[in-house]
């Protein structure tokens, strides 16, 4: 075996979630809700909205998993950006890893695959909120092409704290 990646056997695969997939997406998810401001959702996933979420999710938006050894280790999703049907070329994006798995490269496959998708879905821009002092989502979008476009002041409350959202835009 030679070059860079002599005895290092690649594992990992990023693929469509699939129904069966919901429990180990909102474990990983559920994890930042209770002990993080990753997400500004206040109340864990039931299995029943993970389903939901991920029944909505299998057209036009999609979402992927990251998957080693057959362990889901993170998932990534495209959403609407907003309601409005003028808004039907903008997606958002959301990039969650398993903690153990932080700083491996799965966010940039995830992230990665979700921009193939948009690009072959005919999407014309994706959008992505960080809360301020993310510094792994913002350098995980400013690696991929996405760039700081403003800042939404105080708009969240978690934790007893106000929170900024920073909104990051890729044009496809
Ligand atoms: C944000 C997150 C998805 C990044 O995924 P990851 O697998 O840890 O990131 P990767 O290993 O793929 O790294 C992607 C890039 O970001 C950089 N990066 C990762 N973590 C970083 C950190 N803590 N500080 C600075 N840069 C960081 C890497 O150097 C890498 O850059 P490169 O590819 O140019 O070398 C992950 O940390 C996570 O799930 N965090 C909790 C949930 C969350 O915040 N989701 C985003 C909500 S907006």
């Amino acid at each position: 075996m030679s070059g860079p990646a002599a005895g290092i056997v690649r594992t990992m695969l990023v693929r469509p979630a699939v129904l069966e997939d919901a429990d180990a997406i909102r474990t990983i998810y559920n994890h930042e809700v209770e002990t993080s401001t990753a997400t500004l959702d206040l109340v864990p996933r039931t299995l029943e909205v993970q389903r939901d979420y991920l029944r909505s999710r299998m057209g036009t938006y999609v979402v992927l998993v990251a998957v080693d050894h057959d362990e889901i280790v993170g998932f990534g999703s495209l959403s609407p950006y907003r309601e409005r049907a003028g808004y039907n070329a903008t997606a958002e994006d959301s990039v969650y890893v398993r903690r153990d798995r932080h700083g491996h490269g799965v966010g940039r496959a995830l992230l990665t695959g979700l921009l193939d998708i948009a690009t072959a879905h005919g999407f014309h821009s994706v959008m992505a909120k960080i809360i301020s002092g993310n510094d792994a989502s913002r350098a995980l979008h400013e690696a991929l092409g996405f760039t700081h476009i403003g800042t939404e002041r105080e708009v969240g409350r978690k934790f007893g704290r106000w929170i900024d959202m920073e909104l990051f835009q890729r044009m496809l």
